[in-house]
């Protein structure tokens, strides 16, 4: 569905929900029962983290399995930082989650023999647990979300309008200033409840499994908007990304080491047996570590994962998309071990936020990876990430119905000033301060950390901080400004919140620091501009 915006300056909604992942999508699906909504999504509304996820979604349904289990295996990765009582109620939930999505129409693979679903592992997981679509699942799953969005006759989508700033008068947030991409136009969104669900931002690093929208905006925006932000250190890295000088961003799922696939050096001999007992299926931080030292030690370009033990028709059946993708570039995964590096692929901090979506901002609700719930504590556990989106946006949809009783009033409020802006004609300037940081942020806050390399990197991001506030006030306002401000944005609070843990914990290594001290949260938060 599709409203044009061009000839308006300002629309209104009960609930503007920006972001069209799992998360923006199944809260809209369930809010829609009892309010308008308005999804902005900055690209096409496919295009998100969830669209490319693989392994799946981790949830407890066999009698082999409890959720105690669950629970302990995502306590043990979040290395004494995850809220018991949040992983606790996300665990419980997961039954009832995957059931919803299997009653929306989605098709999760099923074992080849017998009844059943076929539950996959990860590294990390003591059981067999996680629901897959073949190696697609995000696919799936975003594809029968967007099915039922589309069948909502009060639920609007406005793909390529994306929000520059949230609005907020006396403490409460008001709606955002929307950019429409196409028509180079800012309309104002009023809302009375603005729902943040703009996922991650991996392209805060170099090399990231995330696609171009995860810029960090939801971050950036609540941040300026004077929320609390926590625990920007812990970006986790994805130990295997295919390494392929034409492959952008493309993941070979931890399921393939879940099936025994192995990680090898280049003359084919396995080094995850000197780092960890579960060797290539231990925790995905010890995974990154030891090949970022294999790599170092070596001097070699990437390490590879070995699966050609397998039988093809398994490796074909079970990963086609991994299987046609990587021959695509001239790999036969049934026969070649395939070249895999580390890469940025998950925020575990962010805006704080309850499990129903409440931020310390009236009426801003955030869910899915955007927040910081407590969940994910120092390192997220394999395919927990989509059962959170599923969870809090739940949850969120039950909370904006109570708020929605309160008789909430739309607000106007004044027209984007673009003053003296002028359209830009060097583009030059954002896209070498978009390479710059992310260069710097993948080699000065990557994997391996130290108080000099993140003392080196703040000197830089408030030059480039400052550098991009000047071009972004004396031009017209693009998409690509739009993110680059944000990108440096969020590369500030994470390096600022790496700065300020001074231990080694899950994902956050620093050579400085190895011991770990007494567990807390890092606060950043902005002096606000409202009372
Ligand atoms: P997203 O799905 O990222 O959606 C964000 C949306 O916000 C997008 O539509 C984007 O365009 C929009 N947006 C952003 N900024 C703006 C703005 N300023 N204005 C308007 N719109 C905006 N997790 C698992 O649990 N299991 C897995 O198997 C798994 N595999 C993964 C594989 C890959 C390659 C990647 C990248 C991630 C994977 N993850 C996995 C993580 C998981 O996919 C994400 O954490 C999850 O999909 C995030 O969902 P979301 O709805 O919060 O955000
Ligand atoms: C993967 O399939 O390896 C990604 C799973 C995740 O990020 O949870």
């Amino acid at each position: 569905m599709f409203i044009p915006t061009h000839n308006l300056n300002s629309i209104e909604t009960d609930i503007l929900v920006i972001g069209s992942g799992i998360a923006g999508l199944f809260f809209s699906i369930k809010a829609s029962r009892f309010a308008n909504i308005i999804i902005i999504t900055k690209r096409e509304k496919e295009e998100a983290n969830t669209q490319y996820a693989q392994g799946g979604i981790a949830s407890v349904t066999t009698s082999d399995d409890s959720f105690e289990d669950h629970v302990r295996d995502t306590l043990i990765a979040g290395d004494g930082l995850c809220s018991r009582p949040v992983v606790e109620e996300v665990v419980e939930k997961g039954p009832e989650m995957i059931e919803e999505l299997i009653g929306l129409g989605v098709k999760f693979s099923k074992k080849p023999v017998g009844k059943g679903y076929d539950l996959g592992i990860e590294g990390g997981h003591s059981k067999r647990r996680v629901f897959h679509a073949a190696d697609m699942t995000g696919k799936e799953v975003q594809t029968v979300l967007l099915n039922r969005i589309m069948e909502k006759e009060n639920v609007r989508i406005l793909e390529y309008h994306i929000a520059i700033d949230l609005v907020c008068q006396n403490g409460k947030c008001i709606g955002a200033y929307v950019l429409d991409i196409k028509n180079k136009k800012v309309i104002n969104v009023s809302a009375k409840i603005t729902v943040l669900a703009t996922g991650g931002a991996g392209k805060v690093y170099l090399y990231t499994s995330n696609p171009d929208i995860a810029t960090g905006d939801g971050i950036a925006m609540a941040y300026r908007a004077g929320a609390t932000i926590l625990n920007m250190e812990f970006f986790q890295f994805h130990p295997t990304c295919l390494y392929h000088p034409y492959a952008k961003s493309f993941l070979i799922s931890e399921a393939l080491r879940g099936e025994g696939a192995v990680l090898k050096d280049k003359n084919g001999k396995e080094f995850m047996i000197n780092y960890h007992k579960q060797k290539s299926l231990a925790p995905r931080d010890i995974v990154a570590r030891a090949i970022d030292n294999e790599l170092k030690k070596s001097g070699d370009d990437c390490v590879f994962l070995d699966i050609s033990f397998k039988n093809p028709d398994f490796i074909k059946k079970r990963f086609p998309g991994i299987y046609k993708k990587c021959l695509n570039f001239g790999i036969d995964i049934t026969k070649d071990p395939i070249p895999v590096v580390p890469a940025a692929h998950y925020s575990c901090g962010g805006i704080k936020a309850t499990l129903d979506g409440q931020t310390d901002i009236q009426n801003l609700l955030a869910i899915g990876e955007v927040t910081c719930t407590g969940l994910h504590g120092a390192n997220r556990l394999a395919s927990n990430s989509l059962l959170e989106g599923l969870v809090s946006s739940f949850k969120a949809s039950e909370k904006c119905r109570l708020l929605l009783r309160f008789d909430i009033k739309n607000q106007r409020f004044a027209c984007w000033e673009s003053g003296n802006a002028v359209d830009s004609n060097e583009a030059v300037i954002i896209s070498q301060n978009w390479d710059e940081i992310r260069r710097f942020m993948w080699n000065y806050v990557g994997i391996v950390r130290t108080d000099k390399r993140l003392e080196r990197a703040k000197k830089r991001i408030v030059m480039l901080r400052d550098e991009i506030n000047e071009y972004y006030w004396d031009f017209i306002v693009t998409s690509d400004l739009i993110e680059l401000r944000n990108l440096a944005t969020v590369a500030e609070i994470i390096i600022d919140s790496a700065l300020l843990r001074k231990e080694s914990r899950g994902i956050h290594y620093n050579l400085d620091h190895l011991e770990k001290i007494e567990p807390r949260n890092t606060e950043i938060r902005k002096k606000r501009t409202w009372v």
